[in-house]
């Protein structure tokens, strides 16, 4: 359990000599087996297979999720059997953003969305919608037209009960809003608070709680993660969120982030303790650790990038209010960063092998030790 440290105190690992090796081939293979190497002094401790990510994860209090992209869920077999047996928490990267649903004003296209959900229903999984309100990936008919505070207040509102009613019990939580806030710290200047006005935030919340007063609600942003000129700002819209009691849950930090600019886990948890405070969870929604940035050989970086997945999760673990982390991609290929950044980078826990990496090690024995 998340509380029980005593394991930790009697037994000693040299974190350096533990390592997780494949006994199979890897490559999607599912009798698979893990099994822990060069442990000191506690040779009995085993990963098994049963012991997966997801299951280290559940039995020390979390939950490991990742997001999902359609096209590997429908091509890709490999890519299907590792999502299923490592994650217990499922994000749809894309699907259910209102620039993929919505082609149309009042047409939806659910087909993508519902395939991942039914995905994650078959394998016992967690689903954290994302997301509903957006300054990108909006529909062109919404974008590129003109409207009055009312009209826009009636198509997010539309949008929200649509999404949310078609979900209600499947999804478990939501970003509601994503991103409202700037670099600077200032409410951003986006197609929303242009044409409602700043109460549109409070207004997704309500809407979103109306339409699934079940679901746990979250603000999700980055570069908020740590304490900064953002970060204060997200703590105060949220602080006037909660005194205004509009129905908000939790705040995601997304946690892209790299290795040359590690975060520091003592401000990550300062931010996760005032969030507490205010009776709010926080999730890690997006964690990806860039390595391209650095000119070290590549040992040294995946195991800097294990390092700081690791760190992060000992920082969620500690936290009573912080209880799951989701990376944003399965695997290296099939992340957002190479194409984004425009240069090759392996940011994620599987490569493009679906070889687990360090990282994916360090996790295991983190979540292992914290039983
Ligand atoms: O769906 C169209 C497809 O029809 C078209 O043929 C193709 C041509 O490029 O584009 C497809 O849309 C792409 C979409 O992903 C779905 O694949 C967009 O071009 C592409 O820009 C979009 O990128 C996503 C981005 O958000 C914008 O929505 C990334 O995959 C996704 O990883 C990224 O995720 C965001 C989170 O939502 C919020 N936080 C930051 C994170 C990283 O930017």
């Amino acid at each position: 359990m998340k509380s029980n440290n005593i394991f930790k105190k009697f037994i000693s690992f040299s974190l350096a000599t533990l390592s997780v090796i494949f006994i199979s081939n890897c490559k999607g293979e599912s009798n698979q087996k893990t099994e822990l190497i060069g442990l000191n002094n506690f040779e009995t401790a085993k990963i098994t297979q049963t012991q997966s990510l997801r299951n280290l994860a559940e039995s020390a209090g979390m939950r490991m999720g990742t997001s999902v992209l359609i096209n590997p869920l429908r091509e890709d077999g490999t890519y299907r059997e590792v999502l299923g047996r490592e994650f217990n928490n499922l994000t749809p990267e894309n699907a259910m953003k209102f620039g993929q649903l919505s082609t149309a004003r009042g047409n939806y296209n659910f087909a993508d969305a519902d395939e991942i959900v039914a995905f994650a229903q078959n394998h016992n999984m967690q689903i954290h919608g994302h997301t509903l309100v957006w300054h990108r990936n909006l529909p062109d008919w919404f974008k590129n037209g003109q409207w009055s505070r009312q009209e826009a207040m009636k198509i997010l509102r539309e949008h929200i009960f649509t999404v949310v009613r078609r979900y209600r019990g499947k999804v478990t939580s939501w970003d509601v809003v994503n991103e409202a806030i700037s670099d600077q710290g200032t409410l951003r200047d986006s197609i929303w608070l242009q044409t409602i006005g700043p109460e549109y935030i409070e207004m997704a919340f309500r809407w979103a709680h109306a339409a699934d007063p079940k679901a746990r609600l979250f603000y999700n942003d980055y570069n908020a993660e740590q304490l900064g000129k953002k970060s204060h700002a997200v703590y105060k819209l949220v602080q006037q969120l909660r005194q205004k009691d509009v129905p908000i849950h939790g705040v995601g930090f997304q946690m892209h982030t790299s290795i040359k600019k590690p975060p520091s886990s003592k401000a990550v948890s300062a931010n996760i303790e005032r969030l507490e405070k205010l009776g709010l969870e926080v999730k890690i929604t997006e964690m990806d650790v860039k390595i391209h940035e650095d000119d070290k050989p590549r040992s040294e970086k995946l195991a800097a990038q294990a390092k700081i997945y690791q760190n992060i999760a000992n920082v969620c673990l500690k936290a009573p209010n912080c209880n799951s982390l989701t990376t944003w991609g399965v695997a290296d290929h099939w992340s957002w960063v190479p194409k984004f950044f425009n240069r090759t980078d392996a940011p994620l826990l599987f490569d493009e092998f679906y070889q687990p990496k360090p990282a994916y090690t360090a996790l295991s024995e983190t979540f292992y030790q914290n039983k």
